[in-house]
């Protein structure tokens, strides 16, 4: 049972229930390597996560399944895995089930965290932070819950991807309206809908940095050529696949879908 919940949490948690079974059916998403975004190379060829990470005490906010979790309990991380489905939250028990692995899964909003009886190591978010309402005071709760020295790492949508692909008569692009105010990534369920935000790269480096952290990465990868690649390529080289948006590969390769956050905190 959830503790507390903001109303934009109990729209997310309807949304994210409806669409949990067909997110986790036809997006493959490997325990193997911990990912980042669509189509995207993973921490096996990005090295963004500490070396080592064997003991360490890990948050994982807007986790889905909790793949990227259980990745790092298989590294000997001791993981909690938080986001506002339970439908979600179940895949990813089942899945650590059948690893073997101990991943905390828990039930809660992360714009109203709860109390945590210890400070983390690391913090990590895939595309989670931008369904935060208040991503400011999230960057700055992580840091309240990191221990010094701890890391936050994490991919928002990038404001560039919020424009609209747009096929001229002998060109292609993307259209983008407002840089400063991007467009919000809207997803409608049969029953509810959701947006995601994007913010300009300065604004996110900002709020790391008056919320005392040092920004040590921000990578823009571009996707790899899925087209081009044989499916045993892509199992071991894109840890989060699916045709969907294998279709969108020419975009991705021109364009970054997300931009991805390392900070330590001083
Ligand atoms: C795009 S999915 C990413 C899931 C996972 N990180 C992955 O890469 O598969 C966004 C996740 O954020 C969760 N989420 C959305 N709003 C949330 C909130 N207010 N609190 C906690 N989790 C939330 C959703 O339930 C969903 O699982």
């Amino acid at each position: 049972m959830i503790q507390r919940i903001t109303p934009a949490g109990a729209e997310h948690a309807a949304f994210w229930n409806e669409l949990a079974e067909e997110y986790q059916t036809e997006t493959r998403i490997t325990t193997s390597d911990f990912h980042f975004g669509p189509l995207l190379p993973g921490e096996k060829e990005l090295g963004l996560l500490p070396k080592e990470l064997k003991g360490m005490h890990c948050l994982e906010l807007g986790a889905g399944a909790g793949q990227n979790s259980i990745y790092l309990a298989s590294k000997g991380a001791k993981c909690t895995a938080l986001d506002i489905s339970e439908n979600q939250l179940n895949h990813g028990r089942k899945l650590a089930d059948a690893e073997g692995l101990a991943v905390d899964f828990l039930l809660a909003d992360l714009d109203h965290l709860p109390v945590f009886p210890k400070k983390f190591d690391l913090i990590h978010s895939a595309y989670g932070i931008p369904f935060s309402t208040h991503p400011e005071a999230l960057i700055q709760h992580c840091a309240d819950l990191l221990n010094p020295g701890g890391q936050l790492v994490f991919s928002m949508g990038h404001p560039v991807y919020a424009g609209e692909w747009l096929e001229l008569d002998d060109d292609q692009g993307i259209f983008l309206q407002n840089y400063f105010h991007p467009q919000p990534d809207v997803r409608e369920g049969d029953s509810s809908a959701v947006q995601a935000m994007a913010y300009p790269l300065s604004e996110v480096v900002a709020w790391l940095r008056k919320a005392g952290f040092q920004l040590m990465d921000l990578r823009e990868p571009s996707s790899l050529p899925v087209d081009k690649m044989s499916p045993d390529e892509i199992e071991d080289r894109v840890p989060y696949y699916s045709e969907d948006w294998a279709e969108q590969v020419n975009e991705l390769s021109k364009f970054p879908v997300v931009a991805i956050f390392s900070a330590r905190k001083i």
